[in-house]
C-alpha cells in the first residue's frame, strides 16, 4: 500500500508534527507500506527526495516521481493544529474519496474548538468542565468583567491551539492583559478558564477494526507552573507516569467516560482526552480532546501503547487498516 504521511502545518506545532511523523514512519511496517512523508506548508504540499522538493498535484492528490505517477491508498494525517486537526485536510480528502486515519471533517472542526467541545461534552455527555469565558478579538475586553465572572487562578489559551502554545496561567487581574495579548497572537478567539485543582491525566482511545480500545492513562506531574510547551517537550521537566496510579474502579469509570465521549462526538482513529480529577471531590473534569495527538517516540500515545503491552508497529498498522473515507 502507498501511504501519504502528512506532517507540518501552519502553526507553532510544526516541529512537534515533524517529530510525530518521524516516529510513525519508523514504526510503519516497511514490508506492507511504502510511506511517503508529505510536508504541508502554507505555500506548498511537497515530498522531499535527494534534496529535491516535489509538489503534490492537488487535483488528484498524486505525486510524480521519475516520470511515474504515484497514487495513495491511505493517508495518515499527523499535522497538529490547522489544517490537519481542524477538518480542512479531512474535507479535502473526503472530496478526493481517500481513506484517512483521523476523525471526519465535522468532528475535527468541532473538537479543534475547545469552547464548542466543552459545550458539547457538557450537554450530551453530562461531563464537568471548568467555568470559562470565550473572547473574540473584536470584542471589548473588560478584564474587570472576566475577574468578576471567574475565580483566579485562570488559564488563558488560544481557543483553537495545541501544545500550550500561547497559553498562560494568571493569578490576578493585573496579569490578564499580557496573557490575553499573548493568546491573541495565536488565535482570534481565546478561552479563559478557571483552574481546577487536582491530578492531571491524559488517556488515549482508538477504534481498531471496529472495536474500541482504551489505552492506559498517563498522570502528568509538571515541575513548572503548568504542563506548558517546555514541560511537554523537554525531557525531565515533567513526570509522565504511565500507567497512572489509579484504582481499577477509577480506571473503569474513566474508560467508560472516554468511550462515551468518543462515540457521542463521532470520533475516528486515535484520540487523546485530557482531564483532571478534582482534589476534594475526585470528580472528573474534561479539559479537551486531541484528535491528532502527538506521536513522537516519547509522546503520550506511544507511551500508553507500550504500557498496554502492545507493539507500536502493530498499533499503527491497525490504525491504517481501520482508516475510512
Ligand atoms: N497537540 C499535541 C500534539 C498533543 O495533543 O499531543
Ligand atoms: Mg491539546
Amino acid at each position: 500500500k502507498n501511504i501519504a504521511l502528512l506532517a507540518g502545518g501552519y502553526t507553532g506545532e510544526y516541529e512537534v508534527s515533524i517529530n510525530s511523523a518521524k516516529n510513525i514512519a519508523a514504526n510503519l511496517d516497511a514490508e506492507k507500506y511504502n510511506v511517503y512523508t508529505i510536508l504541508i506548508t502554507r505555500n506548498r504540499w511537497f515530498y522531499q527526495t535527494d534534496g529535491e522538493l516535489i509538489d503534490i498535484d492537488k487535483n488528484d492528490f498524486s505525486l510524480t516521481l521519475n516520470g511515474e505517477k504515484i497514487k495513495f491508498d491511505n493517508v495518515f494525517i499527523t499535522v497538529h493544529g490547522t489544517p490537519g486537526e481542524d477538518g480542512k485536510i479531512q474535507g479535502y480528502l473526503d472530496m478526493m474519496g481517500l481513506p484517512y486515519n483521523t476523525c471526519d471533517a465535522t468532528t475535527s472542526a468541532i473538537t479543534m474548538n475547545k469552547a464548542y467541545t466543552k459545550v458539547l461534552v457538557h450537554t450530551i455527555v453530562n461531563l464537568n468542565t471548568a467555568k470559562s469565558v470565550k473572547l473574540f478579538q473584536h470584542d471589548m475586553h473588560e478584564v474587570g468583567i472576566i475577574a468578576a465572572t471567574l475565580k483566579f487562578p485562570l488559564f488563558v489559551k488560544p481557543n483553537n491551539g495545541g501544545s500550550s502554545v500561547g497559553m498562560s496561567k494568571v493569578h490576578s487581574v493585573a496579569e490578564l492583559p499580557a496573557a490575553l495579548e499573548k493568546a491573541f497572537k495565536e488565535d482570534d478567539q481565546i478561552l479563559v478558564e478557571e483552574f481546577i485543582k487536582g491530578r492531571e491525566f491524559s488517556r488515549g482511545i482508538a477504534r481498531l477494526h471496529g472495536k474500541l480500545v482504551v489505552l492506559p492513562a498517563t498522570e502528568i506531574i509538571s515541575s513548572k507552573e503548568f504542563f506548558d510547551y517546555e514541560a511537554k517537550y523537554t525531557p525531565g521537566v515533567s513526570q509522565e507516569i504511565t500507567p497512572a496510579d489509579l484504582t481499577d474502579e477509577q480506571n473503569k469509570i474513566i474508560a467508560n467516560i472516554l468511550k462515551e465521549v468518543y462515540v457521542r462526538l463521532n470520533c475516528r482513529g486515535m484520540v487523546r482526552i485530557d482531564f483532571i480529577l478534582q482534589e476534594n471531590t475526585g470528580d472528573f473534569y474534561f479539559i479537551e480532546v486531541n484528535t491528532t495527538p502527538g506521536q513522537s517516540a516519547n509522546s503520550l500515545i506511544p507511551q500508553q501503547v507500550r504500557a498496554a503491552g502492545m507493539d507500536l508497529t502493530a498499533f499503527y498498522g491497525d490504525i491504517v487498516e481501520s482508516s475510512t473515507s
